[in-house]
């Protein structure tokens, strides 16, 4: 499809607040670092972009993110006005608010921590939120939203469009829909951070999360992911833990975003 129309179909289907604040590019480095540029010009919390592909697509912890034709890549900007403390609080909103809108459309997605989106323990998509900071407070954030739609991927990876038709489920008809299921996704979270906080947010998060009961070893000890605490860090409970060595063996282990990696099967078919 190009771009032209891609435009025009989202403008279309939207409310009048996304067709305002909505850009679309054929080939961009990153759609997070365009809308930056619109930012530092001006532009409104709110603002959309989306690519048709990127050349310089970012992932999380420093990564590239492939973003062949056929994928979705679209960032969103809002003003969070969060204690830096609160990062992960954007995190959990949006992880929730999209795998929720697909789980609305019957599409069973889950959340791998902290912000993959996953689909039989596959990767259909990740989060990559980048903020701006003023005095210990979050000013700007964009959220940057990449999900596998039609593009080839890699094989721990899953698109949208092969889960459908082998499922025999064709509740998102075109790249047009998954934008506003997304975008209603990124809405729909914060709006209920906004709205209930935290502590009604993060179990909503919890029962999305694939992660929960999974086994790991840390440091050479073996534990059991037991939940995520209100700042992101992945709760393990420490299975080497007995009545001789309690005192000296925490009963929990701690691990924020970043410092361990959960991992996919290659054969999870
Ligand atoms: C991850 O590593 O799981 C997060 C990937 C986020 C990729 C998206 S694609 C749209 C937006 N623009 C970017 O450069 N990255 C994000």
């Amino acid at each position: 499809m190009n771009r032209e129309l891609l435009e025009t179909t989202i403008r279309a289907t939207s409310s009048d607040a996304i067709a305002r604040n909505l850009h679309v590019f054929d080939t961009i480095p990153s759609t997070n670092q365009t809308l930056w540029e619109l930012l530092a010009q001006g532009a409104e919390p709110g603002t959309i972009v989306i690519a048709q592909t990127q050349t310089s697509g970012r992932g999380q912890w420093g990564r590239q993110w492939v973003s062949p034709v056929g994928g979705l890549y679209l960032s969103q900007a809002i003003a969070p006005k969060l204690p830096v403390s609160h990062s992960f609080h954007l995190t959990l909103a949006t992880a929730w608010g999209i795998a929720s809108q697909f789980r609305n459309c019957g599409i069973p997605v889950g959340i791998k921590w902290p912000n993959d989106l996953v689909i039989n323990n596959r990767k259909l998509g990740g989060i990559l939120t980048e903020t701006k900071i003023q005095q210990g407070k979050i000013t700007k954030a964009v959220v940057g939203v990449g999900i596998n739609w039609a593009n080839p991927v890699p094989e721990t990876g899953i698109n949208l469009q092969s889960w459908q038709t082998e499922s025999g489920l064709v509740s998102i008809d075109s790249l047009e829909m998954l934008v506003v299921i997304t975008l209603r996704g990124i809405h729909s979270g914060w709006q209920r951070y906004k709205n209930e906080g935290v502590n009604d947010l993060l179990p909503a998060y919890l029962e999305l999360l694939t992660s929960m009961g999974q086994k790991l070893t840390i440091n050479h000890n073996s534990g059991i992911v037991v939940g995520v605490t209100p700042t992101g860090e992945l709760r393990v409970q420490n299975s080497e833990r007995s009545p001789s060595n309690s005192q000296t063996t925490p009963e929990e282990i701690y691990c924020p975003p970043g410092t361990i990696s959960l991992g996919y099967n290659k054969s999870s078919d």
